[in-house]
């Protein structure tokens, strides 16, 4: 009998987070991508989903994964990093493959400079966390599996 998987989410991390853990800690934190990724990993499996955890520095890269989940991804947990700023194709991207989407940023862009207080990504996310360190994957992951019950 063939054994049906979980269904899976995509994460999703824009340019510089592969620094994570020596970038600018004192704004980012200490914890690099791979600690983040076991933490997801495990507690998507409590959760019964797998997950697909990417980083990509190029803008073209994340539109291609993006495009790649539609009719395998359940939904997107997304950091677009600078790209959340001024990326029409990221943007463009997640309206195309129309999967419930949580937007996440380590720090609190609305704390910083001007600039980081535009989110494209913002405008189709359903829900938006930032500000709470690494943790806001984990609550991330709580809000996308809630969507998703609720679907
Ligand atoms: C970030 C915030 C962005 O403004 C910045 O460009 C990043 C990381 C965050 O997780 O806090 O690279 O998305």
């Amino acid at each position: 009998m063939a054994i049906a998987k979980n269904p899976h989410i995509l994460i999703l991390n824009g340019p510089n987070l592969n620094l994570l853990g020596t970038r600018e800690p004192e704004i980012y934190g200490r914890d690099t991508l791979a600690d983040i990724e076991k933490r997801l990993k495990a507690k998507a499996k409590k959760l019964g989903y797998q997950i697909d955890f990417q980083q990509h520095n190029g803008e073209g890269e994340m539109v291609t994964a993006i495009q790649s989940a539609r009719g395998r991804a359940a939904g997107i947990i997304i950091n677009p990093a600078a790209y959340s700023h001024t990326s029409v194709a990221i943007l463009d991207a997640l309206l195309a493959v129309n999967l419930p989407t949580i937007e996440v940023h380590l720090s609190n862009p609305y704390r910083r400079e001007p600039f980081r207080h535009k989110s494209y990504v913002s405008t189709v996310a359903r829900g938006v966390i930032c500000g709470c360190g690494a943790l806001g994957y984990e609550l991330a992951l709580d809000a996308l599996v809630n969507i998703l019950a609720q679907a």
